[in-house]
């Protein structure tokens, strides 16, 4: 293997620049090259690529987002965007794909394998909603920041006998509000893989306020309930003096954590290592602390899922217990 391949694609996470840097430098000790396309798929598609050697991602470690670039590419799923992508790929004599992303970056992925790129994808995104990590890369960071935001809040609220419903991402999948709410000591969570209950809720909310509670924080998924429509209805219900909070694209920038870096760096370092010695059409990932490589068929063919326990706690928290 003499040149490598790479791309950041969809959401950007935390973490991202740390394994671009790993990934030219693993390939670096096996004199192998690395070019990068800018902005995912869209630069694979245009052909737009820059060499990336060892000064290139000089400081990059500490920084969020992806010098790289990232994008949501519709014409990649066209069979002329697939097309023109493996047309690049043989014009630039790559010899192999290093793909970061979420799901939809890891199913483009599985689509290059299919047409006969040596492809390895790592797990990017703060969804945390990916088949065969425990972790994705950016999840912790992404975590810590909502922790903070929800720690501030707290400060407010409590000055204030009020209520707070923050709003955090998670379209179909609810373990940031979930695990950020245990971290946060939350008194409600509202996820995506559960039904809830706002009267159940809000009574809770009010005998904890009898007991002399003077705030209390409710953590909503973007893709269970909008922040806007829990709180009307919490409000007539408990009575509470409430406010909002959406958390939006600040849960997903900033510095990545130890956690994420040393993350990145375990994945990629693996990445290129299998890919040169010719493993492909996988996904690393970590799995108990260990870096294992699943097949995109199996990733795609399970459901990661919030564990029995967890999923207990959750209904709890989302008064269907
Ligand atoms: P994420 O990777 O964060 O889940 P998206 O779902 O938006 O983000 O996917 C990112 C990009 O991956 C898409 O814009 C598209 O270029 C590519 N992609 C997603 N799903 C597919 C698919 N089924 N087939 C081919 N490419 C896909
Ligand atoms: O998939 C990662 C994610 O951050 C989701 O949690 C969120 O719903 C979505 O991306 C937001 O996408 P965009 O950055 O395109 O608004």
């Amino acid at each position: 293997m003499k040149k490598i391949g790479l791309l950041t694609s969809g959401g950007d996470s935390s973490g991202m620049n740390a394994a671009i840097r790993s990934v030219v430098h693993a390939s670096a000790d096996r004199g192998i090259r690395v070019i990068g396309f800018i902005q995912g798929y869209q630069g694979l598609i245009e052909n737009n690529f820059r060499e990336l050697d060892i000064s290139s991602v000089e400081g990059i470690v500490q920084r969020g987002g992806t010098v790289l670039r990232s994008a949501r590419c519709l014409e990649f799923k066209s069979d002329w965007g697939q097309r023109t992508s493996i047309e690049n790929i043989s014009k630039d004599e790559i010899d192999g794909m290093i793909i970061l992303g979420g799901d939809g970056s890891l199913h483009g992925a599985q689509v290059l394998h299919d047409l006969g790129v040596p492809v390895i994808g790592l797990p990017a995104s703060i969804d945390n909603d990916i088949y065969g990590t425990d972790m994705a890369i950016g999840v912790d960071t992404a975590l810590n920041n909502i922790v903070h935001a929800v720690d501030s809040l707290r400060d407010t609220a409590s000055s204030h006998d009020r209520a707070f419903i923050m709003e955090v991402m998670g379209r179909s999948s609810g373990y940031l509000a979930f695990t950020s709410a245990i971290a946060c000591a939350a008194e409600a969570v509202i996820i995506p893989e559960l039904p809830y209950n706002l009267e159940v809720i809000g009574n809770r909310l009010l005998e904890a306020k009898k007991r002399g509670m003077t705030n209390s924080i409710v953590i909503v998924a973007e893709g269970a309930a909008s922040a806007y429509a829990i709180e009307m209805k919490l409000k007539s219900i408990a009575g509470f003096e409430t406010r909002i909070t959406v958390l939006g694209h600040l849960q997903r920038g900033g510095d990545p954590t130890v956690f994420d870096r040393l993350l990145a760096r375990r994945l990629a370092a693996s990445a290129v290592r299998r890919l040169s010695e010719g493993e492909r059409g996988c996904m690393v990932g970590l799995v108990k602390n260990e870096i294992i490589a699943t097949p995109f068929v199996d990733v795609f063919s399970n459901k990661k899922v919030l564990d029995d326990k967890s999923l207990a706690l959750a209904r709890v928290l989302s008064g269907v217990a």
